[in-house]
């Protein structure tokens, strides 16, 4: 049997079928899920899933949402360009394609924030489009499929992969044979990936195209794929204040481009800056001042330390703009039991929640 029918015959059996995003060919539900499930794993997608399919339920009324809706339904799951490329996409779809999204892979891939990958899988699920699919996972199943050595994120790596993923296709005979063909393949593909053919420890045992893997006949699974480049990451700091009173926090709209794009988060300053004189920058009468334990955060691009300081401010001062917190556009006293209403960021929502679990913000 060829690869492809073992991989379809497996996934039948063997691979996921109750996913809230499968067993529907509605675009809009299986374009969120693929948005959500690049760099995040099904565990961590499930609940955000439900939750913006029942805020949100159809492309229209994700269009007319407003921006900072959208992002409250996102914040969390990290990578907040893919929430403004989500919005944008639903705008698109409604202005120019009518309300419905495009018929192929080709016109999906003209989308904001759908690459080649995610619009052949959109295609392959709900049009049964024989589109080949290349992300993470299905990257390390052909690199050692094929043993193919070096960088699979580097352009010449990349390039044979994708050759090599739209070669596994099924036939067209075979799609005209069986409609659900490519869903199956295209799934069986990421489970396999997912479950069977892991970074670590793969359970070669179980694969149902074992016989025809290169890495696994010449004893290289734990070499390849290659581990990507690794840069060091830049080192960036920052200090946040958790400024409170009487039940409120100060939160500040992050400019809608950038890190945390549009997100509610700490003031920011200076992390050199004593406590005392970013409060008067602010313009906010302080009454104490603790200064918390660091924590580092990892963007794809640098790392930044975050130094909290908590300070409790006088009552009846509101934050006036404009101080040296120029970066970000608004401030508003948010009352401690409505944070949960706000976009936050995760290592702010982090932060706050452990200070509430604490009891150290009344
Ligand atoms: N990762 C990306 N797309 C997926 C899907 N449809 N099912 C499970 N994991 C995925």
């Amino acid at each position: 049997m060829k690869i492809a029918s073992r991989l379809v015959a497996w996934q039948r059996k063997h691979g996921r079928h109750g996913l809230p995003w499968q067993n529907t060919r509605d675009p809009y539900r299986v374009w969120l899920s693929e948005i959500m499930l690049q760099q995040t794993q099904v565990t961590a997608v499930l609940d955000y899933y439900q939750r913006f399919l029942s805020k949100f339920p159809t492309v229209k009324a994700l269009a007319q949402a407003p921006a900072d809706q959208v992002m409250a339904q996102w914040a969390g799951l990290g990578y907040y360009a893919r929430a403004r490329n989500l919005h944008a996409c639903a705008k698109q779809v409604m202005d120019t394609w009518n309300g419905k999204f495009p018929p192929d892979a080709a016109g999906l891939a003209t989308l904001p924030g759908i690459g080649p990958s995610t619009a052949a899988a959109i295609a392959a699920f709900c049009y049964g489009e024989r589109a080949a699919i290349l992300d993470g996972n299905v990257k390390r199943v052909l690199a050692r499929l094929c043993a193919i050595e070096g960088d699979p994120t580097s352009r010449p790596v990349e390039l044979k992969l994708w050759s090599l993923a739209r070669d596994l296709v099924p036939t067209a005979r075979a799609c005209a044979l069986d409609p659900d063909l490519m869903s199956s393949y295209t799934q069986g593909l990421m489970d396999l990936g997912a479950t069977v053919c892991t970074r670590g420890r793969p359970n070669c045992e179980a694969c149902p195209i074992k016989k025809d893997c290169l890495a696994l006949l010449q004893g290289r699974c734990d070499e390849l794929p290659w581990p990507r480049a690794r840069k060091v990451l830049p080192e960036r700091s920052t200090a946040m204040l958790v400024a409170y009173r009487t039940g409120h926090v100060l939160l500040m709209q992050r400019p809608t481009t950038g890190i945390w794009g549009g997100l509610w988060s700490l003031p920011e300053c200076a992390p050199d800056l004593a406590p005392a004189k970013a409060c008067q920058q602010l313009g906010l009468a302080l009454n104490t001042a603790d200064t918390l334990a660091e924590f580092v955060h990892v963007f794809t691009h640098y790392r930044l330390t975050i130094r909290p300081h908590l300070v409790n401010i006088k009552p009846d001062h509101a934050a006036h703009s404009g101080g040296a917190v120029r970066p970000i556009t608004e401030g508003e006293w948010v009352p401690l039991n409505r944070l949960h209403e706000r976009g936050l960021p995760a290592p702010v929502r982090k932060l706050l929640d452990g200070l509430l679990a604490a009891r150290l913000l009344a």
